[in-house]
């Protein structure tokens, strides 16, 4: 990887990467650079990790060749039109952002940028993400290699094709609030039967826990450890047979395909902005797409 690292936005997953990498070793402190506007937030990074901040994102640049956008999607074009002159062919763009295509960015500066899209997702923020990983036309091996190195440092890391990513988005980018939901119906039903919040919670995450463990342990596909726990008329294949009854395995699959869907549109809507719209407008069009609680698509026919 070439140091320094640059971090565009200190929020949550900028912390999240600052703390992995220096945790796995990989980076220290002085190898980080990250640019952040909240000064209160500036000043808990710096004595947290020890890590320097830049006064704009222009320095950053300058001084960084590797560099992770990792501020919310409606600030991507602010803060690609403030570096978009200062980078030049030795940058590579590590975008973490949410929906947005690298095409979009691309659209931004004047000249082909090597750069790779990842999606992770919240539990990198405590070094058990999930990322995927996809690379534009003109990044090179050595690119993914940097990028993967990175998000090793908070998870896992899988390679998928830029067209994939709106899949990944729906599955493991919304998946923690699915297994959340899965994990509160599960303790309900817990508590209806008689056990206490605490104890049911407890026994619930352990067992989601436990039993994610289990398939990377065995790397034995789930069916198969799910058959070798139930004995026939026995109460797992009682319970396995109630949730069927209620369209568990459906109402999950229906979950990705519905979040996917969402991700598509929202990421088609972006693309139909053009670059040369003044970030300030871009900014509140962006809001308003993410706010949307109704479908994408009637949103992107309002803006055109
Ligand atoms: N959190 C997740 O689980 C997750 C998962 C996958 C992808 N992502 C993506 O990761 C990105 C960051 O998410 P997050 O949860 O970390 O958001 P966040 O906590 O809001 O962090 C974004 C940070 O960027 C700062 N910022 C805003 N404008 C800036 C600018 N012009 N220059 C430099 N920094 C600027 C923000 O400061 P202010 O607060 O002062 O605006 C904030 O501290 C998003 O694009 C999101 O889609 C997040």
């Amino acid at each position: 990887m070439e140091k320094p690292l640059g971090i565009i936005g200190g929020g949550n997953m900028g912390e999240a990467l600052i703390a992995g990498l220096i945790h796995s070793g990989l980076l220290s402190p002085a190898e980080i650079l990250f640019s952040e506007p909240r000064p209160e937030r500036r000043a808990y990074l710096q004595e947290k990790f020890r890590v320097s901040f830049a006064e704009t994102n222009r320095d950053l640049v300058t001084r960084a060749p590797t560099l992770i956008l990792a501020v919310k999607p409606q600030s991507v074009p602010e803060v690609l039109a403030e570096i978009a002159q200062s980078l030049k062919p030795h940058h590579l763009i590590i975008s973490i952002c949410a929906g947005v295509p690298l095409d979009y960015i691309q659209s931004f500066i004047p000249r082909p940028i090597r750069m790779v899209r990842a999606m992770p997702n919240t539990p990198a923020l405590i070094q058990k993400g999930a990322t995927a990983l996809a690379p534009s036309p003109a990044a090179q091996a050595k690119d993914l290699s940097t990028a993967e190195a990175i998000f090793q440092a908070v998870g896992i890391t899988a390679i998928v094709k830029e067209s994939q990513m709106d899949a990944v988005t729906g599955l493991s980018g919304s998946g923690p609030a699915y297994v959340f939901a899965v994990i509160e119906a599960l303790a309900a039903g817990g508590v209806k039967e008689g056990l206490s919040q605490d104890v049911a919670l407890n026994l619930t995450t352990q067992t989601v826990l436990g039993a994610a463990h289990l398939i990377q342990a065995t790397a034995k596909h789930p069916a198969t450890l799910r058959d070798q726990v139930c004995t026939p008329g026995g109460t797992t294949m009682a319970g396995l047979y109630a949730m069927e009854e209620g369209g568990f395995r459906l109402a999950l699959m229906n979950a990705v395909i519905a979040a996917t869907q969402r991700s598509k549109e929202l990421g088609e809507a972006l693309q139909k902005l053009p670059s040369s719209s003044p970030p300030g407008r871009t900014k509140k069009i962006v809001d308003r797409l993410h706010k949307s609680a109704r479908g994408g698509l009637k949103v992107t026919r309002k803006l055109h």
